[in-house]
């Protein structure tokens, strides 16, 4: 198995720099080179992130591997090929996309993530199927890259997806790491608790992304960090916002100013309510109370518990009395 891990390693170091040069200097390449120029990626995050494109061929990364003594079983092993179910004959997994290396904890190229060009063409992002080098639940996107700076800033910022990283890169954040896939694992949560004290999810603006927020805030809490959460406006992602509102004011604002865990589930807790109605304020309440039963230190409940009153009006002692029936539901 170690042997192989070995050819799987040099078949994915090949195929991205082949990829990329495919992307910054082919004539095939044109296509990708308009849409990556258009979506503002400069050559130096092309370069750092060694994007690539892959031809819309079923045989190019095939006829070149083969031609390199690499094994089409060994290649599709690591699923950087795939095998046509009828005869078994290999051919290219990735066509017509723009690749996306993914590295693992030592900077070893593994996986890839490619999307395709056109808005409607599916799925948007085809991933590298699992393997024995590609975890999903063990890795974060740039995380080889990132690590230095999360260990400077005692900090790292989780976004969910490439482009995100990619993009927040540019406007200065090189703290910034990516989720593949929308529910974090303990793994990942204790690779950054190894690093770093302190994390900020920086999810989409929608209804997927603040879910998968909450979920992940969760998880990282767990695992000992102190969780922020940035935000965003309803339906932008960091890679928007920074488009539309500038580098600077996504690091000063987005990123600089996080909301505190409670501030983030005060906000997602009116999401879908119509809080100027009384039921729904009411249902407000008692879900804030649940998570302020939550909270490990009195004088954090006695603050939330205040704020409740404040806002709703309503009795400090009914409030405190329901939430401590929560405390007990919690032990
Ligand atoms: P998004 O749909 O938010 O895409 O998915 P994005 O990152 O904003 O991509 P652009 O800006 O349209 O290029 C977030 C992440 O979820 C994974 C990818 O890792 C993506 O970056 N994803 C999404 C997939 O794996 N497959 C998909 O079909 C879609
Ligand atoms: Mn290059
Ligand atoms: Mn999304
Ligand atoms: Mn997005
Ligand atoms: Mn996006």
């Amino acid at each position: 198995e170690q042997e192989e891990a070995g050819v799987w390693y040099d078949g994915h170091e090949l195929a991205m720099k082949l990829y990329h040069h495919l992307l910054v200097s082919s004539p095939e390449g044109r296509k990708a080179r308009e849409y990556l120029r258009k979506r503002g990626f400069t050559k130096e995050m092309i370069e750092r992130f060694q994007l690539g494109y892959a031809p819309d061929s079923w045989s190019f990364l095939t006829d070149f591997l083969q031609k390199r003594n690499f094994l089409p079983r060994d290649m599709a092993d690591c699923g950087l090929l795939a095998l046509r179910e009828s005869d078994g004959r290999p051919f290219d997994r990735f066509r017509n996309r723009i690749m996306f290396p993914i590295w693992d904890k030592s900077g070893r190229v593994i996986a890839f993530g490619g999307r395709v060009l056109e808005a409607d063409d599916k799925p948007k992002y085809l991933n590298s199927p699992e393997s024995q080098v590609f975890n999903k639940s063990r890795l974060l996107y740039y995380f080889h890259g990132a690590r230095p700076a999360v260990k400077r800033k005692n900090e790292a910022v989780l976004f969910e997806g490439y482009v995100d990283v990619i993009s927040a890169f540019r406007a200065g954040i090189e703290h910034g790491v990516g989720a593949l896939g929308t529910a974090l694992s303990e793994e990942q949560a204790k690779m950054l608790r190894r690093n770093a004290d302190r994390v900020i999810l920086c999810y989409d603006g929608d209804e997927a992304g603040q879910k998968a927020a909450w979920k992940n805030a969760e998880i990282l809490k767990k695992s000992g960090l102190e969780v922020f959460v940035a935000a965003l406006p309803e339906g932008m992602d960091p890679d928007d916002y920074i488009k539309e509102y500038g580098a600077d004011r996504f690091a000063d604002t987005v990123i600089g100013q996080p909301r505190t865990l409670m501030e983030f589930k005060s906000v997602y807790l009116r999401r879908n309510k119509n809080m100027s109605q009384e039921a729904d304020q009411l249902r407000f309440v008692e879900e804030m109370l649940i998570e302020i039963s939550r909270l490990p230190k009195a004088i954090e409940r006695d603050h939330y518990i205040r704020r409740l009153e404040e806002e709703f009006s309503l009795s400090y002692d009914v409030l405190k009395q329901e939430m401590k029936e929560h405390v007990q539901n919690n032990v």
